[in-house]
């Protein structure tokens, strides 16, 4: 069964912080652009069909983030004007699709903030309903959903995250990073450390004491950061060792930061660090593998498609898998 990370509002909430983090969120991007020409000529190859062979066309595109395959679907548009494109995206985070509105792209998509299991439009209103890696990530629920906005001569057409993938494998090693630092107390101890400061600041604990505590933090973050050296240098190291590098700073430098100033920055980059291990959880949570595909497939049957169709979609370089492709249509 596809199941959900177990507090959804939490992984909600840490996929808005992502995109809250407007550009600088292509630096935390699972497969960055090393995958993109893949996933887009896979939309390509899909769309372009049903450009030329309409005079308009209906789109949804579910579970869109910042707008990329709705940014895909315009770019295909433009070789097709005599097509009218009637274009929408919806993701669960308002901050993806203030991103979308920001691009001000040619077909401008009509954006709404829902959740995927139950989407605020008509039954059949679309002659596409898309999907990258965004549905399995609101369960099952979400592709019965998505089927019955299909209309007759229509398709749900989607990429699914696969469970033993490169981006999978890519968000299990960002997941182990982030939780060797997030399961170590390292950040406790930042805070009692300015804790001792305030005491020290009143003269109730000798300097000394104070800064044998700043010592013994920089020594677990030093070991923190050695331990850094084990995987890939990505965006989640980069990320990591840039907050331990601050961190160790700030340590060093103690008595230059007000101790509640130092226990708020603390607490911003912790929190922070969870919401990018708890997005990581999420996508390897939304992971399917063949025998939920199948549970998937019995479910756009019963919601009334058929010619489903199931496939990889592989690196360019490997073939390995990248993600499960997916196309299913209504009669
Ligand atoms: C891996 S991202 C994919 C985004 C986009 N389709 C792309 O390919 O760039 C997953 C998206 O699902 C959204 N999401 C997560 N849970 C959701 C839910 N329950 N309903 C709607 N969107 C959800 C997140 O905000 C995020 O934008």
């Amino acid at each position: 069964m596809i199941s959900q990370t177990r507090n959804p509002n939490q992984t909600r909430s840490a996929w808005s912080q992502y995109w809250e983090l407007d550009g600088a969120h292509e630096q935390r991007a699972v497969g960055g652009p090393r995958y993109r020409a893949t996933f887009e000529q896979f939309w390509r190859d899909q769309l372009e069909p049903e450009f030329a062979s309409r005079s308009s066309l209906r789109v949804l595109d579910a579970a869109c983030g910042d707008g990329a395959v709705t940014r895909h679907c315009a770019a295909i548009w433009q070789g097709h004007q005599d097509c009218t494109l009637d274009l929408h995206a919806t993701d669960c985070s308002e901050r993806a699709l203030a991103a979308i509105d920001a691009l001000s792209l040619p077909g401008g998509p009509s954006l709404v903030v829902a959740d995927a299991k139950s989407l605020p439009y008509a039954q059949g209103a679309f002659d596409c309903v898309l999907s990258q890696c965004g549905l399995e990530y609101a369960g099952l629920a979400a592709f019965e959903t998505a089927a019955g906005l299909v209309a007759p001569g229509g398709c749900l057409m989607a990429l699914v995250h696969h469970d033993e993938g490169l981006i999978h494998q890519e968000c299990g090693g960002h997941h182990d990073l982030l939780s060797a630092i997030a399961d170590s107390a390292v950040f406790e101890h930042g805070k009692a450390l300015f804790d001792l400061q305030r005491l020290g600041d009143s003269g109730e604990i000798a300097p000394e004491a104070v800064a044998d505590a700043a010592a013994e933090v920089g020594r677990e973050l030093a070991g923190l950061l050695a331990g850094l050296d084990a995987y890939p240098r990505d965006g989640a190291r980069q990320h990591a060792e840039r907050l331990l590098q601050d961190f160790s700073a700030l340590c060093a430098r103690h008595t230059a930061y007000a101790p509640d100033q130092a226990c708020q920055w603390l607490e911003f980059h912790q929190g922070a660090l969870m919401a990018f291990r708890l997005r990581m959880q999420s996508m390897l949570t939304a992971g399917q593998g063949e025998a939920e595909m199948g549970q998937l497939e019995a479910v756009l049957a019963d919601a009334g498609l058929g010619q489903i169709e199931t496939g990889i979609l592989g690196a360019a370089d490997t073939g390995q898998p990248l993600a499960w492709s997916l196309r299913a249509c209504a009669a």
